[in-house]
């Protein structure tokens, strides 16, 4: 991969208050329309964002992040009117998402008109469109006028960034300038939907759930590779490795009855076996446990909480002096099954069955 110059000031900009700080948003608008990049809060993750029509701006977006090129980036759009101008075609699967949960953390797959750079869709005929439900993320693309691609925030491969601070230590040098609006609402990306496949296909799960998109939508499937299928994934992206923390994560899998005596008896062979261990574990299970260190993600089967945490848990142990993780399962029902997708990524599907 070529060198990246990572010697530019960052700035960060608070936004408390959208419309009284129309001023920074402008400033940050103007940087997107010459050709830079901007990293902005959305109610799923923080986004990198460039101008999302053209193909030099978001070469620049694989530079900062490290991203392999033939990983397309979304599109994210402020009102219909820009959705019309990049998609060919709105099937009525997407009109009936749209209807039902946009603005909101769901992207839609559809084919794009020839406006779309081949940069950004990795040479598919079809491109992400997403809507986001977080202010600051509409003003500065309604500023902009155009609609602003964005990956999510972190270098390639790690975990995706849920506050300013997690963006900053990923892509200090690397941008131009950080619009921080506070933590992330929901914690993990927006849910993608292919709306071009006779059956609507679920390519990530999000808090957009199965059981929500099966009621607006009647049927809909969720893509092969996700379901434990050997398929190649059909978002790009889900095939490489992911949200991986610094040091290995063991994930534990079973029932909650037998969580604390599954972590005691891995804890003290890892032990046995010289390893300083990290935990990331519900409430109950740290309460019984009382390891040091232990990150706290939340009351057991509170997965709304949990998503929240979730990448600020895998990021917690980057300075801790740990050389192993074990991470609490919990629940693939609603939105589980988008937190167990993404544990199962940063462990790399390793598991112990408890
Ligand atoms: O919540 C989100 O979606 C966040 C925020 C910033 O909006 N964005 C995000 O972008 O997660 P990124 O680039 O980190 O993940 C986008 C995923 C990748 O797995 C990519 O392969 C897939 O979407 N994708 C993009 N365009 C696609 C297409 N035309 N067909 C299938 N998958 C696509
Ligand atoms: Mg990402």
């Amino acid at each position: 991969m070529e060198s990246v110059k990572i010697d530019m000031e960052t700035k960060i900009i608070k936004i408390e208050n959208v419309k009284h700080q129309a001023a920074a948003i402008e400033a940050a608008a103007a940087v997107i329309k010459s050709g830079g990049i901007v990293a902005f809060p959305t109610e799923t993750v923080y986004g990198l964002g460039a101008n999302g029509l053209s193909a030099e701006a978001s070469a620049g977006i694989y530079e900062a992040k490290g991203r392999p090129s033939d990983n397309p980036l979304i599109l994210h759009i402020s009102d219909m009117k820009m959705l019309e101008s990049i998609a060919a075609e709105v099937t009525t699967a997407a009109k009936k998402l749209l209807a039902a949960f946009c603005p909101g953390p769901i992207t839609l797959i559809l084919k794009h008109k020839p406006v779309v750079p081949l940069r950004i869709t990795g040479g598919l005929d079809t491109v992400g469109i997403r809507m986001p439900d977080n202010d600051v993320a509409r003003a500065l693309i309604k500023s902009a006028g155009m609609p602003i691609a964005a990956p999510s925030a972190n270098i390639s491969g790690r975990p995706s960034p849920t506050t300013a601070k997690a963006v900053y230590r990923d892509m200090k040098g690397r941008i131009a300038m950080i619009l921080d609006g506070g933590p992330c609402t929901f914690g993990i990306e927006s849910t993608i939907v292919d709306c071009t496949s006779t059956v609507p296909t679920v390519l990530r799960p999000g808090a957009i759930t199965m059981e929500m998109l099966a009621e607006v939508l009647g049927r809909v499937q969720l893509d092969g590779a996700l379901s434990g299928g050997d398929s190649i994934p059909k978002a790009p992206g889900m095939k490489y490795t992911h949200y991986a923390p610094r040091v290995p994560l063991t994930l534990l899998e079973g029932v909650p009855e037998h969580m604390a005596d599954g972590f005691a008896k891995a804890i003290a062979k890892f032990e046995a076996e010289g390893h300083t261990v990290g935990l990331i574990a519900s409430r109950e299970i740290a309460e019984i446990l009382q390891h040091e260190p232990t990150y706290v993600y939340g009351d057991q089967g509170d997965i709304d909480a949990i998503a929240a945490c979730l990448y600020e848990a895998l990021r917690s142990f980057d300075d801790v002096p740990v050389d192993m993780l074990l991470g609490e399962g919990t629940t693939d029902k609603g939105l589980g099954l988008a937190v167990m997708n993404r544990l199962h990524k940063a462990s790399g599907f390793r598991t112990i069955k408890v």
